[in-house]
């Protein structure tokens, strides 16, 4: 039986993926959501030569590894142009990030510019860079990963929610200063997921898995979305958080 394929493949060539932060489960239930055909190129960049290869050994596709580091700025420029001078890519999956728990940053500001250089500059300097030759290809798809942990700052977790409130704001920017151009972004904000990141956690209501936000991606990607919520009912429900009074909100644990 044929495999349903939910990544339109350009005329006359392979599809051509990048995926930042090459061994985000997320990331990878994406790129096996998309089902698409097994010349795909995907490039996994990520920061250790090691583990981005023993996800690529996962992949249906053909798949080489790129280094990327998200704190290193001042290389994404290049490491860019690199990638994009090999020919046209058709996905960029933004999806590297960190998630330290807040005593630990109370206790260690670095650790906390840390995380805001992984989750927020570092997407931002390795997007723009990408999203200046999207704009000159005239197409492509951009997919960012927030959370809901941009919509309002919790006592538990509130640099992580900064640096997600930051990037989902980019994100909104970033598509509209692309409209128009052939470039597509879409902004993916799934509540708690248990995986890799949230190991050891009690999962929070209305949790979800890799696999799910892989497989909503996937659809989303073949539809017109701009954003997804996952699941589909947290749209609702972060419309309630924005409500809660704030004596309530900031006795929140977690
Ligand atoms: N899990 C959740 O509950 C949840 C909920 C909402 C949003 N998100 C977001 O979804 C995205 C993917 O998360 P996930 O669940 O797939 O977590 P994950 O499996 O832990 O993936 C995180 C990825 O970020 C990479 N990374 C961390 N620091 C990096 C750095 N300095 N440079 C380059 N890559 C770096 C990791 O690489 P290494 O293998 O080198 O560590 C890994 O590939 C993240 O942006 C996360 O914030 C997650």
């Amino acid at each position: 039986m044929l495999k349903k394929t939910t990544f339109p493949t350009p005329p006359g060539r392979p599809a051509r993926i990048l995926l930042l932060g090459g061994t985000s489960e997320i990331g990878l239930e994406i790129l096996l959501a998309l089902r698409a055909p097994s010349d795909t190129e995907v490039v996994l960049a990520g920061r250790d030569e090691q583990r981005t290869t023993r996800a690529a050994a996962a992949l249906p596709y053909r798949v080489r590894t790129s280094h990327f580091d998200a704190v290193e700025v001042d290389t994404h420029q290049a490491i860019v142009d690199e990638l994009f001078a090999d020919g046209p890519i058709d996905l960029v999956i933004s999806a590297a990030g960190i998630l330290v728990p807040q005593e630990l940053l109370d206790e260690d500001p670095m650790q906390a510019a840390q995380l805001l250089d992984t989750n927020l500059t570092g997407q931002v300097t390795a997007l723009l860079a990408a999203a200046r030759h999207l704009r000159a290809q005239g197409h492509g798809t951009v997919v960012i990963l927030s959370s809901v942990a941009a919509v309002r700052p919790r006592r538990a977790n509130y640099v992580y929610g900064a640096a997600k409130a930051g990037l989902d704001a980019f994100a909104r920017g970033l598509s509209d200063a692309l409209h128009g151009s052939g470039v597509r972004v879409l902004l993916v904000r799934p509540g708690f997921v248990i995986g890799r990141m949230t190991a050891g956690m009690p999962p929070a209501p209305a949790a979800t898995t890799p696999p799910a936000v892989g497989a909503v991606v996937a659809a989303a990607l073949s539809s017109t979305a701009s954003v997804v919520w996952i699941p589909r009912r947290l749209a609702l429900l972060a419309q309630a958080l924005r409500l809660v009074p704030r004596p309530l909100w900031r006795r929140l644990r977690r």
